[in-house]
């Protein structure tokens, strides 16, 4: 990573701290990291799963590969260097998020293993809950939402992940969900099982 240029600046220490929106709020703050392939459907899932939580009274935002591409992130281009420095600008940015006590939930392929391991070593141990959308390269294919696997496949997209890009799969994610497979609705309950299981959400309120 570079190095940090900004010398001769003092932390200001809140007193609204995160504990205290956490509790005002109902929820524990988490990061739930959705990657997988283009087209494997990390983003309807991570917008099905907000609005689950949304229904159910949970302070959430979601990160969406696409848009942020737009705004943020609109000087990166799909060399593996942006993409090391999309995911570095998404992790830091999902972390203030915690810090403001909301569950972050971010939709970026993220093809690469240690960027995602970097993103992980941001926050507390158990608050980065890697979720991997599994589908094959042959359903994404086939799916071809935005015809971009075609114009991949005919070279007119340079570095497109699946194609002429890697994917590193997650070797330990907190949770794999089979978006090739699964219905949305079971897809969304998987999430929402994990959260309970860590304590992220009540058993009852939410
Ligand atoms: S990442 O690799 O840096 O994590 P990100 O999730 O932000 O990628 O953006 C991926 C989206 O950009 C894809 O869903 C697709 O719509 C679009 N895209 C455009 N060019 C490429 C490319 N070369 N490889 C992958 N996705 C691309």
């Amino acid at each position: 990573m570079e190095q940090n240029k900004s010398s001769n600046v003092v932390w200001h220490h809140a007193t609204v701290t995160r504990e205290r929106r956490e509790a005002l709020n109902g929820h524990r703050s988490v990061m739930l990291w959705f990657t997988g392939l283009s087209g494997a459907g990390k983003s309807t899932l991570a917008h099905a799963v907000e609005e689950h939580l949304y229904q159910n009274g949970c302070r959430t935002f979601t990160f969406d590969g696409d848009n942020v591409r737009h705004g943020l992130c609109s000087n990166l281009g799909f060399s593996d260097e942006d993409r090391v420095e999309n995911i570095r600008r998404v992790g830091e940015m999902a972390k203030l998020f915690l810090e403001a006590g909301v569950i972050a939930l971010t939709a970026f392929i993220s093809p690469f293993r240690s960027d995602r391991e970097k993103v992980r070593s941001l926050v507390p141990h158990g608050e980065f809950l890697e979720i991997y959308c599994r589908c094959t390269l042959e359903i994404c294919e086939e799916r071809d939402v935005k015809g971009l696997y075609k114009r991949a496949r005919a070279g007119e997209i340079k570095n497109f992940t699946g194609i002429s890009s890697p994917y590193e799969e997650p070797e330990d994610p907190e949770l794999v969900v089979d978006t090739g497979g699964l219905s949305l609705q079971d897809s969304v309950t998987k999430v929402v099982e994990l959260l309970h299981e860590r304590g992220v959400i009540g058993q009852g309120e939410h």
